[in-house]
């Protein structure tokens, strides 16, 4: 299965910066791994366009579970697939946190993305003090639990939320540890389909550790925050990917 690294630009990025990083990316090619980038919504359908017909796909940061209605400052699914978007983050520690997000929202979103035509990627980590407490395994574990619907087939991003935008990354065994126990989850979940799902790792990704983190057994790709806001760092991370 060919790795996916995919650019999570957060709440960054003018339409001008927007169309100097797509412009950049189009002219990529032969990458051994699937290549996403998820901007804000506003400037979605901008970069969707300029990345029409190159093999750079365009994902949203979030979606309503509706596919429509009065829900004030939020989109849909639908929405996003109509401007190209072939995916969506899901459950990213900041919706949890700033938003409260809870499981159940999260799997309502990924029956949304998936109703849409969207692929999912579900975000799950544990905090510090979870970390701390050698409770990661089963805080991940137990939000796979909760926000996978039973037929789920989409991505996974195990992303630790210590190490999101802190420079601060598990080590090579800690990722491969938590990684097994996410695909042996999906594999009780979901049966052998739960063998084709790919588990992104998420959390300070930067050129200098991406290729000994996608090295990783059971690491299908990277969810790249960051680094993915300039060009060559996403594009050092890509060209690491196996
Ligand atoms: P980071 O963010 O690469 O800046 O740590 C990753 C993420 O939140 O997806």
């Amino acid at each position: 299965m060919r790795q996916l690294v995919a650019g999570n630009w957060k709440m960054n990025g003018s339409c001008r910066q927007a169309a100097t990083l797509a412009e950049a990316l189009r002219g990529e090619a032969g990458l051994a791994c699937d290549l996403l980038v998820c901007p804000p919504f506003t400037l979605i359908d901008r970069v969707a366009g300029l990345l029409l017909h190159t093999p750079v796909a365009v994902g949203g940061q979030d979606c309503h579970a509706q596919a429509q209605g009065a829900h004030t400052g939020d989109i849909s699914a639908e929405m996003l697939a109509e401007l190209g978007c072939s995916a969506v983050i899901v459950g990213h520690s900041e919706r949890r946190q700033d938003h409260g997000e809870t499981d159940a929202e999260v799997q309502a979103k990924v029956r949304a993305a998936v109703r849409a035509g969207l692929t999912p990627i579900v975000c799950v980590g544990e905090t510090q003090a979870q970390r701390d407490a050698g409770q990661e395994v089963a805080v991940v574990r137990g939000q796979l639990a909760a926000s996978l619907p039973h037929d789920f087939a989409g991505v996974v991003a195990y992303e630790p939320i210590w190490a999101i935008g802190t420079g601060r990354t598990p080590t090579s065994d800690d990722v491969e540890t938590v990684h097994r126990h996410v695909r042996a989850a999906l594999v009780e979940r979901l049966g052998q389909g739960g063998r084709s799902v790919r588990i992104l790792y998420g959390g300070s990704v930067k050129p200098d550790n991406a290729a000994e983190l996608l090295r990783v057994p059971e690491v299908g790709g990277a969810l790249v925050g960051g680094a993915s806001l300039s060009a060559d760092s996403f594009l050092a991370i890509a060209r690491a990917a196996a």
